[in-house]
């Protein structure tokens, strides 16, 4: 080869490189890599959401975590329900509005909580905190969201008292992450379990800029966006990830939602449907 046809190789094949690195939002979108399968309210594609039944689906179809909601009842203890009150979820004979913070621990628990997604679920009851953990503990990571907490004062110390018990506050806790939309309710658990990871919850671009995800670095290790956000900022994972915190956007209900996510190169997938994210990648 001749010295300036050489020279023309070379001029091409750092263009090529410089090229392809410019293009690239971040590191990680150039290739394939594992991210964690998280099951939104267990798989609740498959059955209904928050109960032992999507729960122990997620499980089956090999799901890093499940995903659960916490709210409080009147008299204080922790269950897991996403909806402040019962009506769309379980059997409750009313019309009007019930909400989850007017009913008993015994209240709750006689309520049928599968019915309402299939006759085959019947007998489906809405789980307590402890249950879930009992259960669950160091068979499947869990992503814990506090549901309102304004609602229910003391539910973080409730919460990281629960953990405590059971040793699932310590670095080494077997995958458990606490998130909320409600970022003082994230403070407050980052500072009563100092090892155990939190991750901020919204959809609000203006939660996003460079400013805001400083102050989130300043207790948080998850930064867990609606998926549109990524979408609409190509540059967000790549700022989330420079800051030394992690995304697992929500919430795939559909495949076409999965290649985008990865090529962006978010950490973990948040889905009714596990199944939907394809296992080479797991
Ligand atoms: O993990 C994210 C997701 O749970 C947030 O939305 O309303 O389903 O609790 P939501
Ligand atoms: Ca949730």
């Amino acid at each position: 080869m001749s010295a300036s046809l050489k020279k023309v190789v070379l001029f091409l094949l750092v263009g090529i490189t410089l090229g392809s690195l410019l293009l690239t939002p971040n590191a990680r979108a150039a290739k394939p890599h594992k991210v964690d399968v998280i099951a939104h309210r267990g798989a609740s594609g498959y059955a209904p959401e928050n109960t032992v039944a999507a729960f122990d689906k997620a499980r089956k179809m090999k799901a890093d975590y499940i995903e659960l909601d916490v709210q409080m009842s009147r008299d204080g203890k922790l269950v897991v329900i996403h909806d402040t009150t019962v009506n769309r979820t379980t059997d409750i004979d009313s019309k009007a509005p019930v909400k989850v913070k007017d009913l008993t621990l015994k209240e709750l628990c006689k309520l049928d909580a599968g019915s309402y997604f299939g006759p085959q679920f019947t007998g489906e009851r809405i789980p307590t905190f402890e249950k879930v953990l009992d259960r669950y503990k160091g068979k499947i990571g869990l992503l814990i969201e506090l549901k309102e907490p304004a609602l229910y004062p003391g539910i973080e110390e409730k919460v990281a008292a629960a953990l405590k018990k059971r040793k699932m506050d310590k670095p080494k806790n077997g995958k458990v992450i606490v998130q909320s939309f409600d970022f003082n309710s994230v403070r407050r658990i980052h500072e009563l379990l100092p090892s155990v990871p939190t991750g901020v919850l919204t959809s609000r671009p203006s939660d996003l800029t460079d400013a805001k995800l400083n102050e989130f670095a300043g207790y948080a290790n998850y930064v867990n966006a609606h998926l549109g956000n990524v979408a609409a900022d190509p540059t967000l994972v790549g700022r989330i990830h420079a800051l030394g915190m992690k995304i697992t956007p929500w919430t795939v209900r559909s495949r076409d939602e999965v290649p985008p996510l990865l090529q962006a190169g978010v950490d973990g997938i948040v889905t009714d449907y596990p199944d939907y994210v394809p296992k080479k990648i797991r």
